[in-house]
């Protein structure tokens, strides 16, 4: 999910500002990139236009556009679900009627790791559009505690975050759905009575199967698009999608510079300064830090969209700078540069594309290692919250994990440096987060408060699981190749987008009919087993 200048947390991970993304459905890159997100904002009252020239986000893009037909609106909710604290706060949501008739579903769209307005054009022409026409529902979008406005706290300290986590967050849900009065509407649509459809995306898209699983008498049916059911403390295979899945010879030119790289960072010492000052890097003191910055360009892979107004070709761009100008044939060649360093030519393009796209971010009043170093702990310490950043990657340390390493196997082809390790990758868990009075973050997350509720398999009636064929974040979700293959049924669909990467089945075109194909037949696949979900409803529960 997403990239410019603003806050977009999408496991959506991390982007920033048309280089880095901290963007909640990134994979959690590093700590640079909160640097340069945390720079870019400080800049970004003086020098407005400095960001936003490139890797437009979905997010950014449809922020923009404002939806004056679906205003907001407020619900209270219990800070603590689990206790008698009396606080509470206010949680965002909006929906639309455009399509409602009395007796129809409610289908909710929960907003997750960011700000819910960037959910909206999914209730103007994406999935909550889509399937509330062909039903007669209400679409809802419901902000996600601790994102967007929906803050009930002061600070971003780690005691202050300490109910921000998957248990909280699905009670908000589920006591949103039993109380919700909706403005203007007469009928009473709160759950069991009312059929509600739970739909999520990515991260998002684990708290829809989780919901399903939770709350099976409130949720009657959920859709879990690009949901990481599965959470992992390490998570290579996300750059295995990208390596296998990459035009061939990006691939090999990624394989060979990382090679060429690694070889030089970890047998020859002596080359290590002039390797990095090639990159712009030069005083960039650790050498993880190093290979973070080279990672980043991969996180606009799950930036990819079938509609170009929605999606980033920042990938392509990667691609074709590191190929340029030579073309294949070079590929093999190497160059000899002064100082002994001896490089295939696609490194000096590698080299260039990083000192365009990320070193010429961090300027004038910022040092190398201000905007790229990750090892000073001083860093991370404003708890203010416009630091937006520190609540995604609290869930990434408590209970989420996916930190990006090298494949395990030393002799394994890869996109991504052997210094990239669980160490180097979850470093900013321990420094961001000292222990507070009430809560100290764990050492790793604990995953199993999210597997135990059935990682790969889960599993329930009325819960359908899509996923996109080279999403980046497959290997999280039951589309796994560790997960075993399901049939593919109406009452437990299993359906994995040809080409799709992340989340391709929520957005929509406002004429579905101009969808591609695949798109298309995924929208209608929806509508079809949500259908005949509620055919059942009315079977069964309406009767009663
Ligand atoms: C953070 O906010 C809490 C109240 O929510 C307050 O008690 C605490 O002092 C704040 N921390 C700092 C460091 O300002
Ligand atoms: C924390 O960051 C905010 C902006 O994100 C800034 O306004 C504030 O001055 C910073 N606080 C400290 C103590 O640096
Ligand atoms: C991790 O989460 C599981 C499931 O919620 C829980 O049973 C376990 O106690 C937790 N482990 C630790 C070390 O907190
Ligand atoms: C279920 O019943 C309602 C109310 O009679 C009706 O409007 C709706 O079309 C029915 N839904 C399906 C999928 O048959």
């Amino acid at each position: 999910m997403h990239l410019k200048c603003i806050q977009a947390a999408s496991l959506a991970f991390l982007n920033i500002c048309g280089a880095l993304a901290i963007s909640s459905s990134s994979p959690f890159l590093g700590a640079h990139s909160v640097n340069l997100w945390r720079l870019s904002r400080e800049r970004r009252t003086k020098e407005p236009a400095l960001f936003t020239s490139q890797d437009d986000s979905q997010a950014s893009f449809h922020a923009q556009v404002s939806y004056t037909e679906f205003p907001e609106q407020w619900f209270e909710q219990p800070l603590d679900h689990f206790s008698d604290d009396p606080h509470t706060f206010k949680q965002r949501y909006w929906f639309s009627k455009r399509h409602y008739q009395k007796g129809g579903p409610v289908i909710i769209l929960d907003s997750g790791e960011l700000s819910g307005v960037d959910r909206l054009p999914f209730l103007d022409t994406g999935i909550l559009e889509i399937l509330t026409k062909a039903t007669n529902g209400l679409g809802v979008v419901l902000e996600h505690r601790y994102y967007g406005e929906s803050i009930p706290v002061a600070n971003f300290s780690t005691d202050s975050l300490r109910w921000l986590n998957n248990a909280q967050a699905a009670a908000d849900s589920a006591n949103f759905m039993t109380r919700v009065k909706f403005d203007g509407i007469d009928e009473d649509l709160t759950a069991p009575d009312t059929p509600w459809i739970y739909y999520g995306g990515s991260y998002a898209g684990a708290r829809s199967a989780h919901m399903r699983v939770l709350y099976p008498d409130l949720v009657f049916g959920a859709i879990a698009s690009s949901g990481v059911t599965h959470a992992a403390l390490e998570l290579w295979e996300y750059m295995e999608v990208i390596r296998r899945a990459a035009d061939p010879g990006c691939s090999r030119r990624l394989e060979t510079s990382i090679a060429a790289i690694d070889n030089i960072l970890l047998n020859v010492p002596r080359l290590r300064k002039p390797l990095k000052a090639l990159f712009g890097l030069a005083s960039l003191e650790h050498d993880d830090d190093f290979t973070n910055v080279l990672s980043s360009p991969l996180g606009s892979w799950q930036e990819k969209n079938w509609d170009p107004d929605f999606g980033s070709d920042a990938f392509e761009r990667f691609c074709a700078a590191l190929a340029h100008p030579f073309g294949a044939i070079a590929d093999e060649r190497s160059i000899a540069l002064p100082g002994g360093l001896e490089l295939p030519i696609t490194v000096l393009n590698y080299a260039n594309y990083i000192k365009e796209n990320y070193v010429s971010k961090c300027t004038q009043e910022s040092t190398i290692e201000d905007c790229f170093g990750s090892h000073d702990a001083e860093k991370f310490q404003n708890i203010s919250l416009s630091e937006t950043w520190r609540a995604w990657t609290f869930q990434v340390c408590t209970e989420w994990g996916y930190f990006i390493i090298a494949p395990p196997a030393e002799d394994a082809p890869r996109i991504v440096s052997r210094l990239t390790t669980l160490e180097s990758s979850s470093r900013i868990c321990h420094q961001a987060y000292p222990p507070g009075e009430h809560f100290a973050v764990p050492f790793l997350p604990n995953v199993t408060a999210v597997n135990v509720l059935g990682g790969f398999h889960i599993a329930a009636d009325r819960l359908a699981i899509i996923d996109g064929e080279v999403d980046p974040w497959r290997p999280a979700t039951p589309h796994s190749e560790y997960a075993s293959v399901r049939p593919d049924t109406l009452f437990r669909p299993f359906k994995l987008i040809p080409d799709g990467v992340h989340r391709y089945d929520e957005n929509g075109l406002r004429n579905m009919d101009d969808e591609p194909f695949e798109i298309l037949n995924i929208h209608k696949e929806e509508i079809a087993f949500v259908t005949t979900w509620l055919e059942d409803w009315n079977k069964t529960q309406r009767r009663k």
